[in-house]
């Protein structure tokens, strides 16, 4: 089965298309950072624009390095939601429409789902089940997955998710958008002795996580000691290492609660390099396995949407002409396939 994949959920327009013979044929990714970096964050309507720009001359190049044409595409899976309403609807309204016009299902895929699955693009992909740590810009979750479709939340951020978090700090330090990536850069260079910031919701029991507060001790940290580049590394190494820190205390208390024996890391904040090395030591102290998918699938991309459909078309989704997009989407209320 061959299956085009369309993700246009907020600022990077992917395509890609997933054969479940040979694998991963072709993707794209076109990302809109330097559009949105002067607003010093993701502006909706920008986002939307640049999508309907983009999308068919990617789905052009996608088809042609993929040696593939509309005769050999067996469905087409676009990202329905969670996401920006606007940007959301550009890829379900032109993914629903080619799967319309080419007489083949088409099917609305949660962005989230698609993001836990991208373990499985890799070569030596995890099995059911495993407990996820979802960590991108719009959400922070620990999710047991018991099967494909089977998601059970354990955990969330009550306030702002982790990428988020970061983008924030970052600002604060005077990185552009989005500063998640950049803010990890500078950390490098930071004194992980100098600034201790605090572990928010350690101290209690349960799996829920708080990221706002860490971004006000950076700015209290940064009004206190100045605003000197080296001040800003040391701020960035102490955010990180706490953010690293919180998330890892939390993921050896989801291990423990549900006796899972994998963990899988998700989402943008899943490329940040010292998360990987602080999850590797957890999973080696607990004996367990981690697996991450490489690093440009952390972020968002066609690939895993691609995967994602080809699971649900397997299971023999096929949504109704009319497509849906819902910005606000739990993964609790997806249906199982
Ligand atoms: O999953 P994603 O591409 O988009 C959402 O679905 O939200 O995640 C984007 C987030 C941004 O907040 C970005 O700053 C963050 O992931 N991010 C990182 C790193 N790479 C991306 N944060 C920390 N360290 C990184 N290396
Ligand atoms: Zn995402």
């Amino acid at each position: 089965m061959r299956v085009l994949g369309i993700e246009t959920s907020c600022d990077e327009t992917g395509v890609a298309i997933y054969d479940s013979q040979q694998g991963l044929l072709a993707h794209v990714v076109s990302s809109q950072a330097a559009i949105h970096a002067p607003y010093g964050g993701v502006v909706p309507e920008l986002a939307s624009r640049d999508h309907v720009r983009k999308l068919l001359p990617l789905l052009r190049r996608v088809m042609t390095q993929a040696n593939t044409d509309r005769s050999n595409v067996d469905g087409v899976a676009y990202t329905a939601g969670p996401g920006l309403i606007g940007a959301l609807l550009v890829g379900a309204a032109v993914g629903r429409s080619l799967a319309y016009a080419w007489n083949v299902p088409g099917v609305g895929i949660h962005h989230i789902e698609a993001h836990l699955l991208a373990p499985m693009l890799e070569p030596e992909p995890p099995c059911f089940p495993f407990l996820a740590l979802l960590v991108s810009g719009g959400h922070t979750q620990l999710i047991a997955v018991e099967q494909f479709g089977h998601y059970r939340i354990l955990g969330e951020s009550l306030d702002d998710a982790a990428g988020e978090a970061f983008d924030k700090t970052a600002s604060l330090l005077g990185l552009p958008y989005p500063g998640g990536p950049l803010l990890a850069k500078l950390a490098e260079s930071g004194d992980p002795n100098r600034f201790n910031f605090p572990r928010p919701m350690t101290d209690r029991p349960g799996l829920d996580l708080s990221f706002s507060g860490l971004k006000t001790h950076a700015l209290y940290t940064l009004q206190r000691h100045g605003q000197d580049p080296t001040t800003k590394a040391d701020i960035a190494r102490a955010f990180e290492e706490a953010v690293v820190a919180t998330l890892v205390i939390k993921c050896d208390r989801a291990l423990k609660e549900t006796g899972l024996q994998r963990l899988i890391v998700a989402g943008g904040v899943g490329a940040n390099r010292r998360l990987r090395n602080g999850i590797s030591k957890l999973a080696l102290r607990r004996r367990v396995r981690a697996y991450y998918p490489r690093i440009e699938f952390c972020t968002d991309n066609g690939a895993m949407i691609a995967y994602a459909g080809y699971r649900r078309l397997q299971a023999h989704a096929n949504d109704p002409l009319a497509f849906f997009a819902k910005p606000r989407w739990s993964l609790s209320a997806i249906e199982p396939s």
